[in-house]
């Protein structure tokens, strides 16, 4: 495999932390939990997964001569939020489209979290009343058409920065920064949950994974909602970067393991059984997650480990991938805590 023949451009600190979760390990009482904090990763604007992989498209989006990065996602898109960041970082425009992928009311969702330090950031925003999808939006082709209109040099990155050639890369790296960890720890996980909506994180690390055999032990908890879509782009960003990265091998359906349960009731909307899973860990390891992803794999992590899933004893690394901000749109949810 070879990672290193790519142009990396640093915006994070380096190699995140992996902390033992002592008190949510003890509460469960059959595995080992530890989170690898990715969501600690960077000064940008509170960091997360977003920055691993915009490291590898960053090197691109100079040499193509573009003035603007122009992206989507949601309101509340953690997504959007490190591109504006990241273009501040490197002195280029930003060009958001962010719509309503979210069937969720709170009084000030569109003005807190993410969005208000996109704005404070200096993005220029269209908000789009249309609903969720992970793939290729009009909106988002009709930001890059206007940009050129008005003679700037767009640079597209889509949603998640997933489905771009090297969408898939910062996540390799993320499974050889683990081999190191384990090295230094002395021991490897047996399993490593993941929050998978765009792809590309978990299609990463099933490649870097899969150079140890491990692609099967990374288990992507879908917080989409449509999971079939999810993992289909999953699966072709795996393929695509197992060639750019030379694995030497194919990846396949069976590399890529998702479980599907804990989405409901809607992509961006938490469950009872999310709301608990974030109030848990809060309380236990003073940990926080958010109502749209990590809170979403928390629930997961904790499903799987009561219902015996991971054997007794298992090392579980559960990949923290930022997104707290979020939370603040949620805010009627938790005002008694
Ligand atoms: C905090 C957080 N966790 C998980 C994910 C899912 O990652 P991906 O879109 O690469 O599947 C995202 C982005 O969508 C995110 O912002």
């Amino acid at each position: 495999m070879n990672l290193q023949k790519f142009e990396r451009y640093p915006l994070t600190f380096g190699p995140t932390p992996i902390e033992k979760l002592s008190r949510l390990s003890e509460h469960l009482g059959n595995i080992e939990v530890y989170a690898k904090r990715e969501d600690c990763n960077s000064g940008l604007a509170l960091g997360g997964n977003k920055l691993r992989k915009l490291e590898y498209i960053v090197p691109d989006a100079i040499a193509s001569g573009a003035d603007t990065l122009v992206s989507i996602g949601g309101v509340q898109s953690n997504h959007t939020r490190l591109v504006t960041a990241t273009a501040a970082k490197i002195g280029m425009k930003c060009r958001l489209v962010q719509e309503s992928w979210v069937p969720f009311e709170d009084a000030v969702y569109d003005r807190v979290g993410n969005i208000l330090m996109s704005r404070v950031m200096g993005a220029e925003i269209d908000l789009v009343d249309e609903g969720f999808d992970i793939g290729i939006r009009e909106s988002w082709k009709n930001a890059i058409e206007d940009v050129k209109a008005k003679g700037g040099v767009p640079y597209p990155i889509p949603a998640g920065a997933s489905v771009h050639k090297y969408g898939g890369l910062g996540y390799v790296g993320f499974a050889e920064e683990v081999r190191e960890q384990e090295k230094e720890l002395g021991f490897k996980f047996d399993y490593i949950v993941v929050c998978t909506v765009t792809g590309s994180t978990h299609a990463g690390m099933a490649v870097g994974f899969a150079e140890d055999g491990r692609s099967q032990k990374v288990i992507g908890i879908d917080a989409s909602g449509t999971p079939a879509q999810t993992r289909d782009q999953v699966l072709t960003i795996a393929q695509q970067t197992a060639e750019l990265v030379e694995l030497g091998r194919e990846i396949t359906a069976e590399d890529i393991v998702i479980k599907e349960d804990y989405a409901y009731p809607a992509y961006g909307v938490p469950s009872n059984e999310t709301n608990e899973a974030i109030r848990l860990v809060a309380r236990l390891e003073g940990m926080m997650t958010d109502p749209v992803y990590e809170g979403k794999s928390m629930q997961g992590l904790i499903d799987l480990a009561q219902k015996g899933f991971f054997p007794e004893g298992s090392k579980v690394l559960y990949a923290h991938l930022g997104g707290v901000p979020a939370i603040n749109g949620y805010s009627y949810i938790y005002r008694n805590g």
